[in-house]
């Protein structure tokens, strides 16, 4: 493994390289952002891809069992955590699973809380399934980390929320919340019969501290949970579209089984099988040396910011490999701010405001790639800010 490789997306219909002018006007603007890597798959993937195009038959498919229990290891080994293989659910992406689980767990109407800013399909969910968008903003802190608000968490359950839709660990804030954040979260789902999505999609991806799943959590034992959980972005593998759900109770699996296949929903293929079988049982090395790449990008962003853009800050996420840059400082309007990102720095960076009003004046910036990479993106950010400054 070499992280420090460049490899060519240009050209490949990558959506971060290839699909910048339909959103950004612009083709030439230097990707970070969609939530992918830069980096190639781990060997045992691509072999066990190899395997399935060298069978070459690529008929109606099953994933197999033993990819459940690849993931019931992973999720024992990584997070502590004892999951059966029948309590998984097979599904071709977490935004898809949390439509189905929307539509399982509520009706029109009802209440959804998300915690914001917050990975911007989550409006999106709300708004296509017409449910009542309950927002509980973080607070964030000096250091520039966030915390939960629980006296606004629990005035938004006490509006009659159905569902909380958690992000743990948290896309774009990057925290990991702890198990006293997490225990305190599902005392208050039991006192008001809150049903809790938790979209743990970067739990792999953590830099500082652990993953707690929440499902494993004494305080939420008597709650019904769904997790949703992927190789996807552990692995870079987004595009063979395989994720699942992990239910803690069977008679919620079986309705969103029912769901899923009144919306017939496929049930995956063999590549996705393939990769997402060979990553859990022979990518944990590779992970944690990626995790250690990822960390390092995440010191020199900041490291730059600090010596060279004080105006700009960052706090070091704990997890994935998102960066919350936090432009305030420059006193920008949000839509001078992203002009200015373009325009100026020539670099794509995802508008803060997707992620909800408590985004205004702040970027997202993946650095999910070659340092080289990196450092040509903070380069351009740099001539922007000198330019802005004067310097
Ligand atoms: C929190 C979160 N959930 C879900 C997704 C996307 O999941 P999928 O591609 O499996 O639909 C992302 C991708 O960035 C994410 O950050």
């Amino acid at each position: 493994m070499n992280f420090d490789e460049i490899i060519e997306r240009r050209n490949t219909n990558s959506m971060k390289w290839d699909h910048l002018k339909a959103v950004y006007q612009d083709a030439d603007l230097w990707p970070m952002w969609v939530a992918d890597m830069d980096f190639r798959a781990p060997e045992s993937v691509l072999n066990a891809l190899d395997d399935v195009t060298r069978h070459g038959i690529f008929g109606y498919h099953h994933p197999p069992h033993s990819l459940r229990i690849a993931i019931q290891d992973w999720t024992s080994r990584r997070f502590g955590w004892d999951v059966q293989p029948e309590n998984m659910t097979f599904t071709p992406g977490v935004v898809p699973a949390i439509h189905h689980l929307i539509n399982v767990y509520s009706n029109e109407g009802d209440g959804i809380i998300i915690q914001t800013p917050v990975y911007h399909p989550f409006f999106a969910l709300l708004r296509s399934n017409q449910r009542a968008l309950l927002e509980n903003r973080l607070l964030q802190r000096e250091d520039g980390k966030y915390d939960i608000d629980f006296d606004d968490l629990e005035s938004q359950m006490k509006k009659g929320a159905k569902i909380l839709i958690l992000c743990s660990p948290h896309n774009p804030v990057g925290r990991v919340w702890s198990e006293s954040e997490l225990s305190k979260i599902a005392e208050l789902c039991a006192r008001y019969e809150v049903t809790v999505i938790s979209d743990e999609i970067h739990a792999d991806l953590v830099l500082q501290g652990n993953h707690t799943p929440f499902a494993k959590l004494e305080a939420a034992k008597d709650l019904q949970v769904a997790t949703c959980m992927a190789p996807s972005k552990t692995f870079n593998l987004a595009a063979l579209q395989l994720s699942y759900v992990i239910f803690n109770d069977k008679d919620m699996q079986k309705k969103f089984e029912q769901q899923m296949k009144q919306n017939f929903m496929g049930i995956g293929n063999p590549y996705s099988s393939a990769a997402a079988e060979a990553a859990y049982r022979h990518g944990e090395a590779w992970l944690e040396a990626l995790l250690t790449y990822i960390q390092g990008n995440v010191d020199y962003v900041q490291e730059r910011l600090q010596q060279e853009m004080p105006s700009i800050h960052a706090a070091k996420p704990e997890a994935t490999y998102l960066m919350w840059l936090d432009f305030r400082e420059l006193e920008l309007t949000q839509d001078d701010l992203q002009n200015w990102l373009r325009n100026e720095g020539r670099i794509a960076l995802n508008d803060g405001h997707t992620f909800g009003k408590a985004g205004s004046g702040f970027a997202r910036m993946n650095v999910a790639a070659p340092r080289e990479h990196v450092v040509e993106g903070m380069n351009r950010l740099k001539t922007a800010y000198d330019k802005m400054k004067n310097i």
